[in-house]
């Protein structure tokens, strides 16, 4: 049986992005859990902005921004950013949360967070109060010693990372379960044999 709820914004789990938009002097941060890779080639990143806050105009004008996942241990932070308004706040000195330079666009990337982007906006829809922002993916920083093999960015030790997990809908943040199989491999174990 499943039970029914018409049109809801509901999903799980979702990583906690702190978004960046602004020069390394001036810079808002902004939480934003709506956050996914849209494509391969070239590598872009899709974050959905609600037109209320400060930082969806402000990445308009911009043209960039930064996007940075957040860990378990900055959990207070990252809420912050997500409950203060950069029109009112100085995010980063509020948060204490580390702006480090990038390497092709002025906003910052933040040092806490063990995974970063640098993003150039190449298109912007807007659907209901919701500006959907298109990024492409000019660089891609991961915390060297989160890694196995420095020269491989898929080396990275998720534990180590401990991303923190955001449960639309419930509205809870969580940490990282146990790896339960190998993607692209578990499901060959159901396919017919001739
Ligand atoms: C966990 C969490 C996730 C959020 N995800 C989004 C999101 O995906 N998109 C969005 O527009 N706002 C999201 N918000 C709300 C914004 O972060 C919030 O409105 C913020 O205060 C806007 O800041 P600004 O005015 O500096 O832009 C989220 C807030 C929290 C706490």
């Amino acid at each position: 049986m499943k039970t029914s709820f018409g049109p809801q914004k509901i999903l799980f789990p979702l990583p906690t992005g702190l978004i960046v938009t602004g020069t390394f002097e001036k810079a808002n941060i902004v939480t934003v859990a709506w956050v996914s890779l849209l494509t391969s080639k070239p590598p872009t990143l899709g974050i959905s902005v609600g037109s209320k806050g400060f930082s969806g105009a402000e990445i308009l004008n911009n043209k960039h921004f930064t996007v940075n996942i957040a860990h378990v241990g900055i959990m207070k932070e990252a809420d912050f950013c997500g409950i203060t308004s950069g029109k009112d706040v100085d995010k980063f000195a509020a948060t204490g949360l580390t702006p480090l330079a990038s390497k092709h666009i002025a906003s910052p990337i933040i040092k806490e967070c063990p995974l970063n982007f640098e993003c150039l906006l190449v298109s912007s829809s807007k659907v209901g109060a919701t500006h959907h922002f298109v990024g492409k993916i000019l660089e891609v920083y991961m915390d060297s010693d989160k890694l196995k093999d420095t020269a491989d960015y898929t080396s990275f030790d998720i534990e180590a990372v401990n991303p923190l997990i955001y449960i639309g809908g419930a509205r809870e943040y969580r940490k990282i379960g146990e790896k339960v199989g190998d993607a692209y491999q578990i499901g060959k174990e159901l396919k017919i044999k001739k």
